[in-house]
């Protein structure tokens, strides 16, 4: 019996709401289902606003309403010669089975999941659910609010459940997003001295607070960022530092 190869599970993920997750988990999953060639799924569990589902709705809509955009599209499609990929509905306490389930029946075994889970521990699972994602990556920001409780949740992730062998996680990444530059250069320092001197790893890229994020789906200039359906332009991508990112990204998940 040959055994199927298993897709890497990744979540962005943090308790702190509004930090960046769902935008992360699109521009990365985009990037690498239309632009590198691996083959991503999404599960949105991020009940019961469910944005990832919402956004894919939003962008269909979006493509189909503009020339341009569809014919973007049209060319992309018709070049990977594959689909889109899929972002299921799901719960952050069913997930793991459904995941399992949906690998055994598919055809086509991803080579990442993505989950996007909820911004609160107190959901059912949450805690079960992610010390079976194989690599965390946490956004924070330079609020002290959102920094305490990430670094003391990650520390008990890390140095606790991880060095008793109790998860399947294999690392957790921090990382700086809505950074600006011209600001609080003591806060960051300081702070990416507390994350290393708790054991914890901080990425190298810090990604740059731009007003592209807010934007979604929808043609500027002839080029797209945040969408589900085509990858982020690439030019928009060294403005706020995602090209290295996403180089250190796929050196720490080794795909
Ligand atoms: N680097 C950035 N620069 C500017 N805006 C950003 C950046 N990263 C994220 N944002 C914006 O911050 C807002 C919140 O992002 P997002 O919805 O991805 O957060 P979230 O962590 O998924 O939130 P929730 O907990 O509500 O699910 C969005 O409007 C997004 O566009
Ligand atoms: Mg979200």
């Amino acid at each position: 019996m040959t055994t199927k190869k298993q897709p890497t599970i990744i979540a962005f993920s943090t308790q702190k709401g509004g930090v960046g997750k769902s935008t992360f988990t699109t521009l990365i999953a985009s990037i690498l289902h239309y632009r590198m060639g691996y083959q991503v799924t999404v599960f949105d569990c991020d009940f019961p606003q469910y944005s990832l589902l919402q956004m894919r709705e939003r962008d269909l809509k979006t493509v189909m309403q503009n020339e341009i955009l569809k014919k973007m599209a049209h060319k992309q499609f018709t070049s990977i010669n594959k689909k889109a990929y899929p972002i299921f509905q799901s719960k952050a306490d069913q997930v793991l089975d459904e995941i399992k389930m949906y690998v055994e029946g598919s055809e086509i075994t991803p080579d990442v999941i993505f989950l996007d889970l909820p911004g609160t521990v107190n959901t059912a699972g949450i805690l079960q659910t992610l010390t079976n994602v194989h690599y965390i990556f946490s956004p924070i920001t330079a609020d002290r609010v959102v920094l305490e409780s990430t670094l003391s949740f990650t520390d008990v992730l890390t140095n606790v459940l991880m060095k008793e062998n109790q998860t399947g996680i294999r690392s957790i990444h921090l990382f700086w997003n809505q950074v600006d530059g011209r600001e609080k250069t003591m806060l960051y320092k300081n702070y990416s001295k507390v994350i290393s001197d708790l054991g914890l790893q901080l990425m190298e890229t810090t990604i740059t607070d731009s007003k592209r994020f807010r934007k979604e789906g929808e043609l500027v200039a002839k080029t797209v960022f945040r969408s589900t359906l085509l990858p982020a332009d690439p030019k928009l991508l060294v403005q706020c530092r995602l090209d290295q990112f996403i180089e250190e990204f796929l050196k720490i998940i080794k795909l």
